[in-house]
């Protein structure tokens, strides 16, 4: 009997940002596989082929809507696509995400407010957005509705010409920590934990690989994915599905105890 699909998100809507690509669709197929209900949101327009054709895939039980999460305009036109759509929301999956890399000196500010913004003001809005629809509908559940912010283990450690991006991932942790708090003592029936996963393999590790190779800090993207398992003590990288393994467990009853907390799926990085 396959693992996946045990129905425990039947009646269950969830919404996830960035999910056309890497960890963010590979949260989305785990949703729909255990019988959710999947709005994505991400930058392509609606009318292109990667929306299209990823919907055409997954099936009726998804729907898109093109929203970029630094945009509290697009924020109030995904909540209506959901209000019209379900009426209702139980999992918010803050996941759409960037990375910045290189030496603090070096960095300009508007590279620093770009990654600020889409790292943290879009995890922001989309917790204040979805707030009321998240607390009016997790009554239904036991444990609640569910938001699910992907930090990184780059929000736990710091690292080589990584300030940027760990500032960010930083502040996504605390940020989460303080709305279940919030919500936990004012008996608002929304729990919030994070993420931290290690290195997986997804478009945006690819280009930030490419990115070294470009600066000659190895010769091959191949050569820094062989490095980077070997100071992986599992050895290897992570396939995005085993991030969506941790949010499908945090959506669900089984993490009904659970708030604030941070989950880290890294094969060992930082145990280290
Ligand atoms: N890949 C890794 O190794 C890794 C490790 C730790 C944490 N993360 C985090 O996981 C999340 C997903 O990363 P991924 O590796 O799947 O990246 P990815 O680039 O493969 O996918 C991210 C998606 O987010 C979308 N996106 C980017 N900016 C957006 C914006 N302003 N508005 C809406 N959508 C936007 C992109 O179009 C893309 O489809 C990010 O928050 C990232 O920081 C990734």
């Amino acid at each position: 009997m396959s693992e996946l699909g045990t129905g425990r998100l039947v009646g269950r809507v969830a919404f996830v940002s960035g999910g056309l690509r890497g960890i963010g669709l590979a949260i989305a197929e785990r949703y729909l596989a255990e019988g959710a209900q999947v709005v994505l949101s991400d930058l392509d327009a609606a009318d292109s082929a990667l929306p299209q054709e990823t919907l055409a895939r997954l099936g009726k039980s998804a729907s898109y809507i093109a929203a970029n999460v630094t945009s509290e305009a697009d924020w109030d036109r995904a909540r209506e696509h959901v209000a019209q759509r379900h009426g209702k929301l139980h999992i918010l999956v803050n996941n759409a995400g960037t990375d910045l890399t290189g030496p603090v000196e070096s960095l300009t500010m508007d590279a620093w407010r770009r990654i600020m913004a889409i790292n943290v003001d879009g995890v922001f809005l989309g917790t204040r957005v979805f707030q009321p629809m998240l607390a009016a509908s997790g009554g239904e559940f036991r444990g609640g509705s569910s938001i699910i912010n992907i930090s990184s283990i780059m929000g736990l450690v710091g690292y080589t010409d990584t300030s940027a991006y760990n500032a960010s991932k930083g502040a996504v942790r605390l940020f989460t920590k303080s709305i279940a708090v919030e919500f936990a003592t004012k008996r608002t029936p929304i729990r919030a934990n994070s993420i931290h996963p290690g290195f997986v393999v997804t478009p945006l590790l690819h280009a930030g690989f490419q990115r070294w190779v470009e600066k000659g800090f190895a010769a091959t993207a191949q050569d820094l994915i062989d490095t980077t398992a070997a100071t992986t003590p599992i050895g290897r990288l992570a396939d995005p599905a085993e991030i969506a393994g941790a949010a499908f467990f945090l959506a669900s009853e089984d993490s009904s105890y659970m708030t604030g907390s941070e989950v880290v799926v890294d094969g060992g990085w930082t145990a280290q």
